[in-house]
C-alpha cells in the first residue's frame, strides 16, 4: 500500500481551513482504507489475541524462548534484534504460523543515526539546521528499514536544563522552540514524505517533563506545574504531533506524584483527546512494572489497570498486560473497548507501514545501503555544522602550509567507539573516521601522535613524553572530553569539569608556548571556563559520530568556517545549575554587584546589593544560549519592525541587514527573541521564536525579512487557556541569545 500522506494531509489541512474547523480526526492520518482494514483485523481477534499485540518482548537469548509467543500471537512488537536473516524468520513467523498473520513492528533505539552515526542529538541541534537533520533521520531509516526495522524510539523531545543529566545529550538543549523545529525535522526525516518501505515510524519521548529529573539524577521526580509543562516541555511534542509522529513514549518520572505511565492528565486528556492523537502510545521499558517502586500500585495487575485507563497501548517488558489484562477485562475491571482502542492503534501503525504487504527484507541486499558515500558525507556536514567555536585568539583556522609538525593529543583523539556517543549501539568503530586518523590521511609524515591520557578519567602527575613531543611541532591539537559512557542514560554527573588530568595536560601544552587548539568532544556542556586560557582557540564538538574525524580537520584548516551555536547554556560552574536564557524575571535582577572577591578587599562592606546572584560566581554563564563563533565576523545593523502596533491574528515583520565584515565566507545562525514586558504571569525575559542560517561572502551584507506571526507569543495562562495578551513587547534580531538591541512594539 502507498498512501499520499502529504497530498492527504495537505487536501485535509486546505478543507480543515477552509472550514475554520477543529483538530483534525486523525493526526497519523490515517485513511479511511486503512481504518476499515483495522476493522477487519479487529472483528477477527480474540480478547488473547488483541492483548497480545500490546505486548512487546525484547529480542536476546535463545530466539526459539519467543518464537513460541510469536507463533501463538502473544507479541505485537519486538526491540533490540537487528539482523536481517533473523528478522525475516520472526516475521515469518508472525505472518506464516500465527493464526491472524499479522507482522511484528519491529523497533530499535536508532537515535542519531544506524550504521553510519550522526553527531548526539544535542550537536545535531547545535547546527540549528532543521533540513540537515531532516538528511540525517532520513538516512537513518534508509538504513535500518533496509534490515527490517520500521520503528524507531527516536527524537527524545525532552527539554534538558541540568548538564548533569546524562540523557541532555540525546535531546535539543534547553529551548522549547529549537527542541520542537528539531523534533519535527526529526518525525519527516524518519517517516518519509510517503508511506514506503523506507518509512520508519518516530517515536516521540517521553512523554513528559523527564529531563527535569530533581538533582539531574536519572529517573528522578519531577514537580513541574500544569503551566510549565503547557509552557515549556509540551510545545514540541505537539509539534511533532502535527508533523505526524506515528508513536509516543511514556516516561520514566512521576511528576508530582504521578508517573507517566499511569498518568490520565497527560496520556488521556492533553495527548488524546486535547491533541486527538490516533497513534501508538508505548510505555518505556517496563515503566509499567516500575510503577509499582514508584509505590504508585501494588503489583503488576494494578498497574496494567492503572496504564491501560491512562491511555496506553503496548506495554515494553513489563509483561503486564499480557499477563493481566484479560482477567481485568473478563472481572469487569477493564472495558474492553478500552482494548480495542489500543489495537486499533497499533494496527492502523502496521497498516500505514504496509507492513502486511511487506513484512520482508532483502537480507543480501541490506550491507549495500550501510555507510553509503552520501551517508558518509552527510554524516560529516552534520559534524562540521555541530561543532561550535568558543574561543578563538587567532590560532584557528591553521594554514596547512606554515604548519609542519603537528602534534595530536587527548584522550578523545584517537577514541572510534567514544566519539559516536550515547545511543549508538549499531555504529562500528571500524567505519569511525577519528580525528587521528583523518589528520594522518591528510597529512602523511606530519603527524606526531603522543596521547598524554589513555582514557579522560587517567591521572598523571607529570607529562614529560607529551612535552617533550610539544617542543619539537609547530602547532599542537588536542582532543579532551569525555567518554561516550559518560552522558546517556542513567549516567548522571555531579562534577562537570574536564575528568582526570586533562586541563593539568593542557596547562602543560600551553607553557611550552606553542599554539593550542583544543577540541572537547562531550555528551554535555562541561565547566571549561578554567581551560579556556590554556588555548588559543576552542572547538565544542559533542560527540561528533562517524565523520568526526574529517570534519573536525576540515575545521581546524579553514576547508569550513564553524557556524554551530550553542544549543544549552554553557555554565561556569555546576553550582549555577539550573541556568538557562528563557527564565523568568526576579523582581530583583542582577545589577552588577560585588563578587565575593570585591567583599575582602572591602573590609566591613555588609550591603552586598540584594539582588539574584553568586556572591562567588556572579550571574551570568560562561557562554549563553545560541553562542558560536565564526572565521569571519558578521555584524548586525538597522533592525526594525514594520509597524509599531499589531493586531493579535497579525504578522511581525522583522528585518534587519547583516554583514559578513570578516575576511572569508560564513554562516551565520540568525535568531530572533521576543520579551513579553507585562503578562498575567510573569514571563520569560527572552524567548526564541525563528532562526535562519545565512551564508555571506566576505564583504558581503543582505537585508532579512523575517516573518513572527503574533500567535507566537501566545502562552498558557492563570485562566488555564492559551492566548497572546495585548500589551508591551520587545524583539531582538541577533546572534545570539544575549546580545542585541531591543526594538519595541504592542499587540492590542
Ligand atoms: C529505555 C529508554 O529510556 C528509552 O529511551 C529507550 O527507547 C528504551 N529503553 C528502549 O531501549
Amino acid at each position: 500500500m502507498k498512501t499520499n500522506r502529504n497530498l492527504f494531509l495537505a487536501v485535509l489541512a486546505a478543507v480543515l481551513t477552509a472550514c475554520g474547523g477543529p483538530r483534525p480526526a486523525s493526526t497519523v492520518g490515517t485513511t479511511p482504507e486503512v481504518e476499515r482494514r483495522v476493522d477487519q483485523l479487529l472483528a477477527k481477534m480474540t480478547l488473547a489475541e488483541k492483548i497480545g499485540q500490546m505486548n512487546q518482548i525484547s529480542a536476546g537469548g535463545d530466539p526459539a524462548n519467543y518464537a513460541e509467543a510469536v507463533r501463538g500471537g502473544q507479541v505485537g512488537s519486538i526491540l533490540n534484534e537487528v539482523d536481517p536473516v533473523r528478522l525475516n524468520e520472526f516475521q515469518r513467523i508472525a505472518v506464516e504460523e500465527s493464526r491472524l498473520g499479522i507482522p511484528l513492528l519491529v523497533g530499535r533505539d536508532v537515535i542519531h543515526g544506524f550504521h553510519t552515526v550522526f553527531p548526539i542529538p544535542l550537536g545535531l541541534a547545535a547546527t540549528f539546521d532543521p533540513a540537515l537533520v531532516e538528511e540525517g533521520a532520513r538516512i537513518a531509516a534508509l538504513e535500518a528499514t533496509a534490515q527490517g526495522i520500521r520503528w524507531t524510539f527516536s527524537p527524545m523531545l525532552d527539554i534538558a536544563r541540568d548538564p548533569r543529566w546524562g540523557r541532555m545529550a540525546e535531546g535539543s538543549g534547553e529551548d522549547t522552540w529549537l527542541d520542537a523545529r528539531m523534533g519535527e525535522a526529526m518525525v519527516r526525516g524518519y517517516q518519509g514524505t510517503q508511506w514506503d518501505t523506507t518509512s520508519m515510524a518516530a517515536c516521540i519521548k517521553h512523554f513528559v517533563g523527564y529531563g527535569a529529573a530533581e538533582g539531574g539524577r536519572d529517573y528522578n521526580s519531577t514537580f513541574l506545574t500544569e503551566r510549565q509543562l503547557r509552557n515549556i516541555y509540551l510545545p514540541p511534542f505537539e509539534a511533532a504531533v502535527k508533523a505526524g509522529a506515528l508513536t509516543l513514549m511514556t516516561s520514566f518520572n512521576d511528576n508530582d506524584g504521578v508517573p507517566s505511565t499511569g498518568n490520565r492528565f497527560v496520556v488521556k486528556d492533553i495527548l488524546r483527546d486535547e491533541w486527538g492523537f490516533d497513534g501508538l502510545v508505548v510505555t518505556d521499558w517496563n515503566s509499567m512494572g516500575e510503577m509499582i517502586s514508584h509505590g504508585f500500585g501494588s503489583d503488576r495487575k494494578e498497574v496494567a489497570q492503572q496504564a491501560i485507563e491512562a491511555g496506553v497501548d503496548m506495554d515494553m517488558m513489563t509483561y503486564g498486560y499480557i499477563s493481566h489484562l484479560e482477567e481485568l477485562v473478563r472481572s469487569g475491571a477493564v472495558k474492553e473497548s478500552a482494548i480495542n482502542a489500543a489495537v486499533r492503534n497499533i494496527l492502523r501503525i502496521k497498516v500505514m507501514l504496509g507492513l502486511f504487504e511487506h513484512p520482508y527484507v532483502d537480507a543480501a541486499a541490506a550491507g549495500a545501503v550501510q555507510y553509503a558515500p552520501e551517508h558518509l558525507d552527510a554524516a560529516r556536514r552534520s559534524a562540521e555544522e555541530s561543532a561550535v567555536l568558543l574561543k578563538n585568539d587567532g590560532t584557528l583556522p591553521l594554514d596547512a602550509g606554515r604548519v609542519r609538525t603537528i602534534l595530536v593529543t587527548g584522550p578523545m583523539a584517537d577514541a572510534p567507539h567514544d566519539q559516536l556517543g550515547t545511543w549508538a549501539f549499531d555504529g562500528q568503530k571500524e567505519h569511525t573516521v577519528t580525528p587521528l586518523a583523518a589528520l594522518r590521511e591528510r597529512f602523511p609524515g606530519r603527524v606526531v601522535y603522543v596521547p598524554g591520557l589513555v582514557n579522560s578519567r587517567q591521572k598523571r602527575d607529570r607529562f614529560d613524553d607529551v612535552v617533550a613531543a610539544a617542543r619539537q611541532a609547530d602547532v599542537i591539537l588536542a582532543f579532551l572530553g569525555e567518554e561516550a559512557i559518560l552522558s546517556g542514560e542513567a549516567h548522571s554527573l555531579a562534577d562537570l569539569n574536564l575528568k582526570g588530568s586533562q586541563s593539568e595536560l593542557l596547562a602543560a601544552l600551553k607553557a611550552t608556548g606553542k599554539p593550542v587548539v583544543a577540541t572537547v568532544m562531550a555528551g554535555r556542556p562541561l565547566t571549561i571556563e578554567r581551560d579556556l586560557p590554556n588555548c588559543g582557540a576552542l572547538l565544542y564538538a559533542f560527540h561528533p559520530g562517524t565523520m568526526g574525524g574529517p570534519a573536525l580537520a576540515n575545521l581546524i584548516f579553514g576547508d569550513v568556517t564553524p557556524s554551530g551555536k550553542t544549543p544549552v547554556t554553557f555554565l561556569r560552574t555546576v553550582g549555577q545549575v539550573p541556568m538557562y536564557y528563557s527564565h523568568n524575571m526576579t523582581g530583583r535582577p542582577y545589577q552588577g554587584e560585588m563578587l565575593l572577591d570585591d567583599i575582602e578587599a572591602e573590609a566591613g562592606q555588609t550591603s552586598l546589593g540584594n539582588t539574584s546572584y553568586y556572591l562567588d560566581y556572579g550571574a551570568y554563564p560562561l557562554f549563553p544560549f545560541g553562542f558560536g563563533l565564526s572565521y569571519t565576523r558578521f555584524t548586525y545593523s538597522d533592525p526594525a519592525l514594520d509597524g509599531t502596533t499589531y493586531a493579535r491574528d497579525g504578522v511581525i515583520r522583522a528585518s534587519c541587514t547583516l554583514s559578513n565584515t570578516g575576511g572569508c565566507e560564513g554562516t551565520e545562525v540568525v535568531q530572533v527573541y521576543v520579551r513579553d514586558l507585562v503578562g498575567s504571569l510573569t514571563r520569560p525575559l527572552k524567548e526564541l521564536k525563528h532562526f535562519e542560517r545565512v551564508t555571506l561572502q566576505a564583504g558581503e551584507s543582505c537585508r532579512l525579512e523575517i516573518e513572527i506571526p503574533v500567535s507566537e507569543l501566545a502562552f498558557w495562562g492563570l485562566d488555564g487557556t492559551k492566548k497572546v495578551e495585548p500589551g508591551d513587547f520587545q524583539l531582538w534580531i541577533s546572534g545570539d541569545s544575549a546580545s542585541g538591541e531591543a526594538l519595541s512594539f504592542s499587540v492590542r
